[in-house]
C-alpha cells in the first residue's frame, strides 16, 4: 500500500560530510547528496550487496555513503579534476570498495564507465546520478558545470537513463522538481523505466539560481516546473529523488500526470512536513512517497 513516511534528519550523511569542502570546484549541498543515496539504498538488495555507479560523483560523500548502506560496491565519475582529487583523498577505500575515476559520461559509453572500476563488480548493478538539474538561460548556464541543467534541466538525463539501460540495471535519477518532471517521467518511461519510490526534499533556491530564474520562472509559466512558492522561503522548489526499476520493456503508465500532482499537491503546503500530502480526499500517489524535512546546511556551494 503505498505511504508517506518523514525523515527528519540526515541518515546517511555523517557530521562530518555535513561539513563544506572548502574547494572552490567541489559541489556542496548536503540535501542533494542525502537524497541520492535515499534513492540508491531503496534500490539496493535489501540485504547488502550489489554495486552502484554513481555518475557525476562529486566529493565522494555520496558513495561513501551508498557503502554504508549496504553497496558491496560504488564506484563514482565525475568530470571534474578538482572534485576527483577531494573524493579520492576523503572517500576512496584501501580495498577498492569505494573508488573512482575521472571521465565524462556525455563522451564515455557504459562499459567504458564500468571499465575504470577495480575489481569484480557484483550484481545486482544499480546507476545512480544526482545530476546538474537547474534549467538556466543560457549564458548563465556555461559558468555553472555543477548545476546547470540546460534549458529544460534535463541535459544530462538522456545520457544517464542511456547507460542505465545499456547496463541493465535500475536507475536512481535525482531531478528538481523545476526540471520539466512531466518530461524526465516520460523519458524514463520510454526507455522502459517504472518509478518505484519518490522521495521529495524542499529546498530554497540557490544563490546562482535565485539571480537567474527566468528560466525556471518560464517554465513555471508553462506548467512544466513545479516551484513552492507558500513555504518559510520566498521561493523554493523540491529535489525529487527517482528510485527506478528497470522493466521488461512491457508500455506501462509513465507516471508522468501522478508525478505532477504529488509536486502541485506539496507546493500547497506551508511547513516543511510538505503537510498538504496528508490532506485526505486526494488521491494517493501510486509509489510511496518519503519526504525529508531536513534541517538548514551550514553553507551552500555550487559551482
Ligand atoms: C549536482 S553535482 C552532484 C554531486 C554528487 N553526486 C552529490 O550529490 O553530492 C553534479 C556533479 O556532476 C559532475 N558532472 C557534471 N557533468 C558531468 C559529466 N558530463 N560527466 C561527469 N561528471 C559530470 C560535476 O562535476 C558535479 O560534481
Amino acid at each position: 500500500m503505498p505511504s508517506i513516511s518523514r525523515v527528519g534528519e540526515y541518515t546517511h550523511l555523517t557530521p562530518e560530510d555535513l561539513k563544506p569542502p572548502g574547494e572552490p570546484e567541489v559541489f556542496f549541498e548536503p540535501a542533494d547528496t542525502e537524497i541520492g543515496v535515499w534513492v540508491a539504498a531503496d534500490l539496493l538488495p535489501s540485504g547488502g550487496g550489489g554495486t552502484v555507479l554513481d555518475l557525476g560523483s562529486g566529493s565522494g560523500a555520496a558513495a561513501a555513503a551508498m557503502a554504508r548502506a549496504g553497496a558491496a560496491r560504488v564506484h563514482g565519475v565525475d568530470n571534474g579534476r578538482q572534485t576527483l582529487r577531494w573524493a579520492e583523498r576523503h572517500h576512496a577505500t584501501p580495498d577498492g570498495r569505494v573508488s573512482f575515476a575521472l571521465g565524462d559520461y556525455a563522451v564515455l559509453g557504459p562499459r567504458e564507465l564500468l571499465a575504470g572500476a577495480p575489481g569484480p563488480l557484483p550484481r545486482p548493478l544499480v546507476v545512480t546520478s544526482n545530476p546538474a538539474y537547474v534549467p538556466l538561460p543560457e549564458e548563465a548556464a556555461r559558468t555553472r558545470p555543477s548545476i546547470s541543467g540546460g534549458t529544460d534541466g534535463l541535459k544530462w538525463a538522456g545520457a544517464i537513463i542511456g547507460h542505465a539501460r545499456a547496463l541493465d540495471a535500475d536507475l536512481g535519477l535525482t531531478i528538481g522538481s523545476y526540471s520539466t518532471p512531466r518530461r524526465a517521467a516520460a523519458l524514463l518511461a520510454e526507455a522502459g523505466y517504472r518509478i518505484a519510490v519518490v522521495t521529495l526534499c524542499p529546498l530554497p533556491f540557490g544563490d546562482f539560481t535565485l539571480r537567474h530564474p527566468e528560466q525556471v520562472l518560464a517554465l513555471e509559466e508553462r506548467g512544466e516546473a513545479v516551484l513552492w512558492r507558500g513555504g518559510p522561503e520566498p521561493l523554493a522548489y523540491f529535489v525529487v529523488g527517482l528510485a527506478c526499476r528497470r522493466t521488461d520493456g512491457t508500455p506501462g503508465p509513465d507516471g508522468a500526470e501522478d508525478l505532477m500532482g504529488l509536486l502541485r499537491t506539496a507546493a500547497r503546503s506551508t511547513t516543511t512536513r510538505l503537510e498538504s500530502l496528508d490532506a485526505p480526499g486526494g488521491a494517493p500517489p501510486p509509489w510511496p512517497v518519503r519526504i525529508l524535512d531536513l534541517p538548514p546546511a551550514a553553507a551552500r556551494h555550487h559551482w
